[in-house]
């Protein structure tokens, strides 16, 4: 059982790019930690200062209290799971996972001990004696972990080790993964950028943009209460709807969207913040759940045109337009919308997600209502969220949230700034 704490770390690479920005944070003791974040953000260079393999250009790196900053990688007692987990291809699943064990020159019998019982643990029992390349990817990826598991290291640390299997594949393991964890509870620092990822295995989640630390909590936390718009636009599938709206003076406070007039409900005590924005633009976030298809006797509904249904199965996705302040399809505010995580159109689109039955075609207009009392918001320059005030301290104060108590979340996120 082990804790690392990271201080401070930094990474200048030459040439100038700050790849990890001035990083502060400490695992629980045999906590799965998940870093996420999109590409180029940093994750495997903070996994590669954590072990060693990089040098940290300042700030420090301490396991259990001991600043290893300047230890080589071999004395710090990590494990590392690459994204690309190369096996030696001439070597057995046997000679793979005992490597490790005969270069610390580990008495025979206990690393044949320790072999046996890692492989019996990952389903790899039958497996010993084949070579990699009689195996599928996920009996490869079995072996990297066992590999790296065999040692019975500290610290874990798991590069993307899932990104090269299929769906299918990926999810069974997802699931070995948190069955390990849960039997051995070595501490674990896990990079993804898959956020489904990282909200099914983190005990704690820390999401990183351009090396700068947005947000560390649980996934929960994350999720109902996101620090700033970068953490609300990654944190969920799809991703949060975003468009500029200026909310009215007086109460109550509404805002327009799609040319009609919609009522946030109890804004004010609600958001007491938004105070501050009233009558200036400020970002609305709104997840895809929180729009459904409008009744024909619905009086506040927003007119779209779809631009694509995705039928999922159980859901459907419907993808429009961002509504603006303006009527439907007016482009009144080109060039203010924030741009969400994964829309490729660059933000232009919003989703809803919708029953399976509706009855939806490309082109042909829908009514949408949209669930204000479920919406977010976030200054329009900073992109810091406009923190919902006393979210959990009374029944009906925020959107429904399953098991709201004295612990909600969202009454106690933790900012990039507190950290
Ligand atoms: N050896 C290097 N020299 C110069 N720049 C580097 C080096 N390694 C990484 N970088 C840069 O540092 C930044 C962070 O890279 P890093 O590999 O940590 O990102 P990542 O979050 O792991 O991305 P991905 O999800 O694509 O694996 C990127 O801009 C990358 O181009
Ligand atoms: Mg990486």
């Amino acid at each position: 059982m082990s804790v690392v704490r990271l201080d401070h770390l930094t990474k200048v690479f030459p040439g100038g790019t700050a790849a990890v920005d001035d990083l502060s944070l400490t695992t629980a003791d045999g906590e799965f930690l998940v870093l996420v974040g999109p590409s180029g953000c940093g994750k495997s260079t903070v996994l590669r200062m954590i072990a060693g393999l990089e040098e940290a250009t300042s700030g420090d790196v301490y396991i259990d209290r001991e600043r290893v900053t300047d230890w080589a990688p071999k004395e710090r007692d990590i494990a590392m799971v690459f994204q690309n987990y190369a096996l030696y291809p001439h070597m057995t699943v046997r000679q793979n996972m005992g490597f490790a064990l005969r270069l610390r020159h580990v008495e025979t019998a206990r690393a044949r001990r320790q072999v046996a019982e890692t492989a019996n643990l990952l389903g790899l029992r039958d497996l010993l004696d084949r070579k990699p390349k009689a195996l599928s990817g996920g009996q490869r990826q079995r072996v990297a972990m066992g590999r790296a598991m065999v040692r019975r290291p500290r610290v874990f640390l798991l590069d993307e080790p899932l990104s090269n299997l299929d769906a299918k594949l990926r999810v069974s393991m997802r699931a070995e993964l948190a069955r390990l964890h849960q039997r051995y509870r070595v501490t674990t620092v896990y990079v993804t950028h898959d956020q489904i990822e990282a909200m099914t295995l983190g005990d704690r989640i820390a999401v990183l943009d351009q090396g700068r630390l947005q947000q560390i909590g649980t996934p929960d936390q994350l999720y109902r209460a996101p620090a700033n718009r970068f953490v609300a636009g990654f944190m969920g599938s799809p991703s949060m709807n975003f468009a500029t709206v200026t909310p009215s003076r007086g109460e109550p406070v509404t805002v327009t969207l799609g040319g009609v007039e919609l009522e946030i409900p109890d804004a004010l005590r609600r958001w007491p913040g938004l105070r501050a924005h009233l009558g200036s633009p400020v970002v609305m976030g709104l997840r895809p759940a929180a729009i459904t298809l409008a009744g024909a006797a619905s009086g506040s509904a927003v007119e779209v045109v779809p631009l694509g249904v995705e039928a999922l199965g159980d859901e459907k996705h419907l993808l429009f337009e961002a509504p603006g302040e303006g009527t439907a399809g007016d482009r009144t505010d080109a060039g203010e919308l924030p741009v969400t995580v994964d829309d490729p159109q660059g933000g232009r689109l919003w989703t809803a997600k919708v029953a399976q039955d509706a009855d939806l075609a490309i082109g042909r207009p829908v009514r949408l209502a949209l669930d204000l009392g479920a919406a977010y918001f976030f200054d329009a320059g900073s992109g810091l969220a406009v923190p919902e005030a006393g979210a959990g301290d009374e029944p009906g104060a925020g959107p429904p949230s399953p098991g709201m108590g004295p612990d909600d979340p969202r009454a106690r996120a933790v900012t990039a700034a507190e950290w």
